[in-house]
């Protein structure tokens, strides 16, 4: 029997870069995590008797939100619903798990990156038939939604048991609690080399792998240590808790600090990786050496023909604008396309479904490829075993292989974290005011070519999408992006992009920050970052 609920609609359930975030404690009010997903059932199209996928990663609040979804998923006439056992799946798994069994789209409940427990962070995601998420269109039909929803739909049904993988009926609704990692992981077999990569491990090699107390503990156990044999405990911090033990769940120089000291000491293992909240963002260290996201996507896509999965070659290769133009390099040298898009991984579906690109990347640790329409760290992750094991050869004389062939992208990127929002805007509406006025003028000894706000025209639907971030270039072919964050859930961050590329004759063994100094000195004349915030220093480098 349907139940109708009657509600008022909620202020700011506007989807993000990645789907509604916000604190727990918001998403605890009466009706709020229903009233958002009522309005994404009452936007989706054709639903009646389809598949619905269910998963978070296993943050406070999941399970909860997961009991909810599912009865109302009964009373607005899914036929079906797969959930991960306990309420996980990985959100790269879940985009695989809708697109193996044909469903119609799918919840992920994750904040990413983000904090969890009763205090911190928790997010609601809606994912299309083809694995990933809504692209604006339906976020914005979404959120117009949630400004006049009226009542949500349910039934009278008790919880389920989401521990055991199972068939069970709720409300005349078929649920299926499927094993999260069994067809992630037969997936990546299919992908990767993993007999090549074996006789590596067996023959010496070993790694360590962060978990971060988040959902890639249970996938990469299976993976790295059962199925590639690595040895018991290269997996750290591999059971998932809701509170990630308090900690942050993300794979930067930050949060996984103590990788990387390991990474750098003496007795490293060969590789160091990590991944985030909800798995699909990865960090990679190679002994002494840490990887950029830019570069990791540049030398994935230069490298991925060695990889089964990618024995053809690839269609072509996007990056988000933010992110360094070292993947263009590759493109240009293989003869493929490359494309430069808005931040956020949805703008990549189409041309993943296009078959115009087929390894896509974002400088925030997201790499990915068209075998699911989501990033997926423990893919690149893999990727990079696969590659390191064939070409027989350290991570670290790969990048000294690869500057030496491209150049090299200098690259940094500064988060101010928690401005309150008024001094945020004021800040990028100076900047954009100042746009036209730039080109000319000289920051030191950086003078700018051209200053415009990003704008994209996807070539796939045609779609405009306007105002994701500013770009400031300079005649030397350095670059600065300021953008506001779009999955923060408290006051702005603005983000501040640094980028110097150095060619194959150039400095090609420098560090980072030395490199970016000038660049960093721009930054602060041209936006005016103390001045307007208040901030002398950034709260995190990566
Ligand atoms: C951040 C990253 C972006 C990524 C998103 C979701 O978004 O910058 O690349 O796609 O998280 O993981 P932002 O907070 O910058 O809007
Ligand atoms: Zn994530």
């Amino acid at each position: 029997m349907i139940q109708t609920i009657s509600s008022v609609p909620y202020d700011g359930q506007k989807p993000g870069t990645s789907g509604l975030r916000k604190k727990v404690r918001v998403f605890q009010q009466p009706n709020y995590a229903e009233n958002f997903i009522q309005s994404v059932f009452d936007v989706v199209e054709g639903k009646t008797g389809t598949s619905l996928v269910i998963g978070g990663d296993g943050r406070y609040h999941n399970r909860t939100v997961i009991q909810t979804a599912i009865r109302m998923a009964a009373a607005n006439g899914y036929g079906r619903v797969l959930v991960g056992a306990g309420g996980i799946l990985s959100t790269p798994a879940a985009s695989h798990v809708i697109r193996k069994y044909g469903a119609s789209g799918g919840l992920i409940l994750s904040a990413s990156h983000n904090p969890g427990g009763p205090d911190e962070d928790f997010g609601i995601k809606y994912n299309i038939a083809n694995g990933g998420p809504a692209p604006e269109k339906v976020t914005d039909a979404i959120y117009a939604r949630t400004r006049t929803i009226n009542r949500w739909l349910t039934v009278d049904a008790p919880d389920i048991d989401l521990d055991t993988p199972g068939r069970v009926t709720v409300g005349g609704m078929t649920v299926e609690v499927i094993d999260s990692v069994a067809d992630y992981a037969a997936l990546m077999e299919t992908l990767f080399d993993f007999d090549t990569i074996r006789s590596r491990v067996a023959d010496g090699f070993t790694m360590s792998f962060d978990a971060m107390s988040a959902v890639t503990g249970p996938y990469a156990t299976e993976i790295l240590e059962r199925r590639l044999g690595f040895a018991p405990g290269t997996v750290c911090n591999g059971n998932p808790l809701e509170d990630f033990g308090h900690h942050h769940p993300d794979p930067n120089l930050v949060h996984a600090k103590a990788l990387y000291d390991r990474m750098m000491s003496a007795d490293a293992p060969d590789f160091g990786a990590a991944s985030d909240g909800d798995g699909d963002r990865n960090l990679i260290i190679g002994k002494g050496i840490f990887i950029t996201p830019s570069d990791s996507l540049a030398m994935l896509a230069a490298n991925a023909h060695l990889a089964p999965g990618y024995a053809a070659g690839l269609k072509g290769i996007a990056r988000s604008m933010p992110t360094s133009a070292a993947a263009d390099r590759v493109a240009e040298a293989l003869g493929l396309p490359a494309f430069e898009t808005p931040t956020g991984w949805k703008f990549f579906g189409n041309l993943l479904d296009a078959g115009m690109a087929t390894i896509c990347g974002e400088e925030s640790a997201g790499t990915g490829s068209d075998h699911v329409r989501e990033k997926d760290g423990l893919w690149a992750v893999l990727l990079w075993l696969n590659i390191l094991a064939v070409r027989d050869m350290p991570a670290k004389a790969l990048a000294e292989e690869h500057w030496a062939r491209f150049g090299r992208n200098y690259y940094a990127r500064h988060d101010y974290e928690a401005i309150e929002t008024e001094k945020a805007d004021a800040l990028m509406a100076a900047l954009n005011a100042a746009l036209a006025s730039l080109p000319g003028q000289s920051f030191g000894p950086l003078t700018v070519s051209a200053a415009d706000n990003f704008a994209y025209l996807d070539p796939v639907d045609g779609s405009e999408s306007r105002n994701q971030g500013v770009r400031i270039l300079f005649v030397c072919g350095s670059r600065i992006v300021f953008r506001l964050s779009g999955t923060g859930t408290e006051g702005a961050t603005l983000r501040v992009y640094l980028e110097r590329y150095e060619g194959v004759d150039g400095t090609l063994d420098a560090e980072t920050p030395a490199m970016l100094a000038d660049l960093i000195a721009a930054a602060e004349s041209v936006a005016g970052i103390a001045r307007f915030t208040g901030r002398t220093a950034p709260d995190v480098v990566t």
